[in-house]
């Protein structure tokens, strides 16, 4: 830019030529103004020019801001979307980072496991305590691999899960971590083993007629023969004894025969109507075949009104019989017999009435909890182990279902549910 200067002219020049100067200093006032004017033009329109693109530019940064938002509001809503699938399938998902960190937990993750997403976000695998998932990234190596495991649960449930690991990569092929599958299988395991104990059940019985039959006719020769001993020897105290030693033993031979015959052939049971608190009370206070230990308390807590199902009287009184001895069996010290009744419907709006029988008394080992529906499966010196298998194919013949929960040193519950006498 020029610049303008300003000076004090002398007053002393000669008139001619102070006109000239002052001619020239015009001139030249007159060209800096020009040259002030050009250049205020310039600017302006440099201004002008860089308002402009200021205003584009603003324009540009608008439009950029808005595509921004919307590519935000479009990933947060993929990002919605593909949670909500997460958290809806019934499978549990578990992705872990390199470091088997737990980056994604879903919902039904947590219901398998029995603990929630808070617990394990950001922790390490290993900390959820559920040893074989660890376990799993570990041997997995980088390639898929299936399982199926029995677990723990935290909040103490035994569950068969099958779990599958695969690797989780990048575009670019590297690995980032693993996801981990778990499928619920507990129940599948149940029906899978009910299935493979009917099959056993089946054969064993099949084979167990056959002896029986075989058994009881040279069975009912050795009473007899010991029997006409016994008179023969009625004179003789010291040998006596002994004839009725074997009767005894025939005759508990024969019992056992009959609790085989009565597995072995498959129960078809009448359909009566059962009044269920009645043939308990009935089992307890006037069967012959049961007496209480002055040490063992019964207690009553039967349904109000009618418990009524619908079966055969003389098969379910086996079944409670049996019940109600065993409870009484796994007390030798004492304690207390809860007989409960109650009505309800099942999850097919069924109705049943679920009794249940609950002891005080030793409980059963977790290891032997899947084998006391078994036959002969017995604890017991003399137990034949034949009292559950039976019950389980009465009951099931009724289209009833039995549950067990036990606890060694806390006592049994034993849960039958019976259907309901219904009019129709
Ligand atoms: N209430 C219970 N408490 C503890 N253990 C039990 C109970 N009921 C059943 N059991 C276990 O289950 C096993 C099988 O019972 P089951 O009634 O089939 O045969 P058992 O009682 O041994 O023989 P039996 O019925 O011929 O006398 C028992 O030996 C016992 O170990
Ligand atoms: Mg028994």
């Amino acid at each position: 830019m020029n610049t303008i200067h300003f000076t004090n002219l002398p007053d002393d020049l000669p008139v001619a030529e102070n006109e000239e100067q002052k001619k020239q200093e015009l001139e030249f006032l007159k060209s800096a103004f020009q040259t002030f004017n050009e250049t205020t033009r310039h600017l302006q329109e440099s201004y002008d020019k860089l308002q402009e693109r200021l205003n584009a530019l603003d324009l540009e940064l608008e439009a950029k801001n808005l595509e921004l938002e919307k590519n935000l509001q479009e990933k947060e809503r993929v990002k919605n979307y593909l949670n909500n699938i997460l958290e809806s399938l019934t499978t549990g998902v578990i992705v872990v980072d390199k470091n088997t960190r737990i980056t994604t937990f879903n919902k039904t993750a947590g219901i398998i496991l029995g603990m929630t997403a808070g617990q394990c976000l950001n922790q390490p695998l290993a900390d959820t305590g559920i040893q074989p998932l660890a376990e799993l990234v570990q041997s997995s190596g980088g390639q898929t691999r299936m399982e199926d495991h029995e677990i723990t649960t935290r909040d103490q449930r035994q569950v068969h899960i099958r779990l599958s690991a695969s690797p989780v990569q990048d575009p670019a092929g590297h690995r980032m971590g693993t996801v981990l599958i778990l499928q619920d299988i507990t129940q599948l395991k149940r029906l899978e083993e009910e299935a493979q104990r009917n099959q056993r059940l089946r054969a064993m019985g099949e084979m167990a007629a056959g002896i029986a039959h075989e058994i009881r006719n040279p069975l009912g020769g050795i009473e007899l023969f010991a029997s006409m001993l016994k008179k023969d020897l009625a004179q003789d105290p010291e040998k006596r004894p002994l004839t009725e030693h074997i009767i005894s033993g025939v005759k508990n031979m024969d019992r056992i025969i009959s609790s085989l015959l009565l597995f072995a052939k498959s129960p078809e049971p009448s359909r009566q109507q059962c009044n269920l608190n009645h043939l308990l009370k009935d089992i307890v206070n006037a069967s012959a075949d049961f007496q209480c230990p002055d040490n063992v308390k019964i207690h009553h807590d039967l349904a109000v009104g009618e418990a009524v199902a619908a079966g055969d009287e003389e098969l379910l009184r086996q079944v409670f019989l049996n019940f109600i001895r065993n409870a009484v069996q796994a007390m030798p010290d004492g304690g207390s017999l809860r007989l409960t009744t109650q009505t309800g419907n099942t999850a097919d709006s069924r109705s049943h009435i679920t009794v249940t029988v609950a002891d005080t008394g030793v409980g059963i080992a977790a290891q032997d909890q899947k084998n006391i529906f078994n036959p002969f499966f017995s604890t017991k010196d003399k137990g034949t182990g034949l009292g559950l298998a039976i019950a389980h194919n009465i009951i099931k013949a009724h289209q009833g279902t039995i549950d067990v929960e036990s606890e060694t040193g806390q006592g049994t519950k034993f849960i039958i549910k019976i259907p309901a006498w219904d009019e129709n």
